[in-house]
């Protein structure tokens, strides 16, 4: 989407100061997310739940990488709390997925946890500072 100026100044987002490391290991943690997203989704489409629960667990709590300390500081709580349970839904969505084996309730799991995509990037933006 691209935005006017008008819009880019009505910005309501708050802003993550972070340095030029700590914004990479953010946004690479976010391809990640679209990742297993996208993997879910192709595993759905090929009725296999096993490839469904392979798919989510890449963006579980076990893959989700060490947060470097300085980062860990800098990050409000709520920014923490959503992304931890991002993480705990992908977990979850695994494990229904090998226990029920019903690619409809991981899509529905899938649907649901995207909510938390879409309430932390309507909350936070990064802004670099050196
Ligand atoms: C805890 C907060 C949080 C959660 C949860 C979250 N994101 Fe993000 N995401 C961000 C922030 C902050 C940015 C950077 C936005 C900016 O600076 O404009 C971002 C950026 C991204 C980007 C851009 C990456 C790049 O390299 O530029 C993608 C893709 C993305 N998120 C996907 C997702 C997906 C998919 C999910 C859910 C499965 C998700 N995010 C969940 C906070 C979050």
């Amino acid at each position: 989407m691209l935005l006017t100026t008008a819009q880019a100044a009505e910005d309501q987002r708050s802003p993550l100061l972070l340095n030029a490391d700590e914004r990479g290991h953010v946004l690479a943690e976010m391809r990640g997310f679209l990742i297993a997203v996208h993997g879910v989704l192709q595993a759905v489409q090929k009725d296999d739940p096993a490839a469904i629960a392979q798919a989510a667990r890449k963006a579980g709590r076990a893959a989700a990488h060490a947060v470097p300390a300085g980062l860990r500081d800098k990050l409000p709580m709520q920014f923490k709390k959503l992304g931890s349970e991002t993480h705990q839904r992908f977990d979850q969505l695994a494990m229904d997925a090998e226990s029920l084996g019903d690619p409809s309730h991981s899509l529905q799991q899938l649907t649901e946890l995207m909510g938390n995509c879409l309430a932390c990037h309507d909350l936070y933006r990064i802004e670099v500072q050196p």
